[in-house]
């Protein structure tokens, strides 16, 4: 029990550390409380490393020189589209990859713990109705991806999605409702990312959003690796006989989740962390710039790149830093294990964000500008600890269809992932010999064809698709 007369129920070191940190504003509700919702916001504040939050809010950890780092990077080691830049084949790589994936070695990982702001989806993101014509939800079209491979390769693939407290629950019901999409419910595996506190941008106070509770959001896709490990996914991955994971993100319909390619080149160099990236159309091109710096491979964000590193070329008139990040990634068990044993691999990164948060009235403020600062740790930031982190080129095109921005916006939208969809299974239905009317839509269930073999199978080579038609199983 608390010294302190006015926090009765409050542990006293609790109270003298809030003190020592100037963050008792949190407890001026305290009196208002009943017992239940002063055990709520007990919790939080247990929760919380207020050192931590001190040191990032004063910025005095170390912070990167970027155009110094900048003027030192060069592109990372890679293998190319066209397969060069590797010592081994394309064709040699696919069989290492499909051999891992029959063995059982691979796991998929899809976080989906964000809280999906642009997009102005009521649901999370995972629920969102992206198919062209089935209207699948992001969800159904990877687990369709997974009962395929499944099926063809004769495996099962534990799936590991992460959640947040923001996406938990309906996540979690969601998948239960729909009899956990056709996968089997003990190879499906749902767990919830840590959270960080929000403070306010001017003084690094802690926001709160009611009288019980911090602002608090999840700690960023860089939390991935902690939340596996707490929610026990890597004891039960070595218990599968499983040493690779395949991450993605939920927000792109087109990743290549459990990519016999992208295995197999992660295993020929030999590397604990590979990364597919898609080549940069342009020099300022907003996406994180994979590089090499001092012999480690790295992402340096767009923001953080001045123009001279960005606009320079090599000889063939190529962008020296080519590699734009997609954000899918293969890596060993062995290396997260590593990674989450040292605290200190993934750094907090400040994003300025509008946060609602509660006035000393105890009214809830809505700003119209960013007022708070979130901290966010990204799970990229674990390259420059991988041993022979190696990178993959990706044709866009089959890999990339961000799902990030309302319809409307420029680009990253889901109409235009949606046509992307429809241009990969348009192609893969002429090179099955079908023709397709321009205007028609396609869209393939990978539980319809898996591989292009099984599609030309299927189809009626010499056929024209002369109204939208989905390919279900
Ligand atoms: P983004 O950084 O694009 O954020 O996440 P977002 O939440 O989807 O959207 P905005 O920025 O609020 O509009 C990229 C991917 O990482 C996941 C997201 O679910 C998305 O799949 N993510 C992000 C997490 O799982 N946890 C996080 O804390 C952050």
């Amino acid at each position: 029990m608390s010294d302190h007369p006015h926090f009765a129920d409050l542990p006293s070191p609790l109270v003298s550390k809030l003190h020592a940190f100037g963050q008792e504003q949190v407890l001026r509700f305290w009196q208002e409380l009943d017992a239940e919702r002063r055990s709520h916001l007990a919790r939080q504040l247990e929760a919380i490393d207020l050192e931590l939050i001190a040191k990032l809010v004063s910025g005095n950890e170390a912070k990167p020189d970027y155009a110094a780092l900048a003027a030192r990077a060069t592109a990372p080691p890679a293998v190319r589209r066209d397969g060069t830049g590797a010592a081994w084949s394309p064709a040699d790589a696919r069989e290492a990859g499909l051999r891992a994936i029959r063995q059982g070695r691979v796991a998929a990982v899809i976080v989906a713990g964000g809280q999906g702001t642009r997009l102005g989806f009521d649901l999370p993101k995972g629920l969102f109705p992206i198919g062209p014509l089935s209207d699948r939800t992001l969800f159904q079209c990877f687990a369709d991806r997974l009962i395929a491979m499944r099926e063809h390769y004769g495996v099962a693939i534990p799936l590991y999605v992460m959640t947040s407290p923001l996406t938990h629950d309906q996540t979690v019901g969601y998948w239960a409702e729909n009899d956990f999409l056709g996968l089997p419910k003990e190879d499906v595996i749902l767990f919830c990312q840590g959270t960080m506190p929000a403070v306010d941008a001017e003084t690094g106070k802690l926001l709160m959003s009611d009288k019980d509770s911090l602002c608090l959001s999840p700690d960023g896709h860089g939390g991935t690796i902690k939340a596996l490990d707490s929610a026990g996914c890597f004891e039960d991955a070595t218990r599968r006989g499983v040493d690779l994971f395949s991450y993605i993100q939920v927000d792109n319909p087109l990743a290549a989740l459990c990519d016999p390619d992208l295995i197999g080149h992660h295993l020929m160099a030999g590397s604990e962390m590979t990364t597919q990236v898609v080549r940069k159309r342009y020099a300022e091109e907003k996406v994180g710039n994979v590089v090499m710096i001092d012999g480690s491979v790295r992402i340096i964000e767009y923001s953080d790149l001045p123009a001279a590193a960005a606009e320079r070329r090599n000889e063939s008139g190529e962008l020296s830093l080519w590699a734009g990040n997609i954000a899918v990634h293969v890596f060993d068990l062995a290396f997260l294990r590593r990674a989450v044993a040292s605290s200190d691999a993934l750094p907090f990164h400040h994003a300025s964000k509008v946060t609602p948060y509660l006035n000393d009235e105890g009214e809830i403020v809505q700003p119209a500008e960013p007022n708070s600062i979130k901290f966010e740790r990204f799970i990229f930031d674990l390259l420059p600890w991988a041993e022979n982190a190696f990178v993959v080129e990706a044709d866009p095109g089959k890999a990339f269809a961000p799902v990030k921005n309302a319809d409307g916006a420029a680009n990253d939208t889901p109409e235009l992932a949606r046509q992307a969809m429809v241009q990969l299974d348009r192609q893969r239905l002429q090179a099955a010999g079908v023709k397709v009317a321009a205007e028609v839509r396609v869209e393939i269930n990978p539980r319809f064809a898996f591989t292009d073999e099984q599609l030309a199978a299927k189809v009626t080579a010499g056929e024209t698709v002369t109204s939208d038609r989905y390919f279900g199983p």
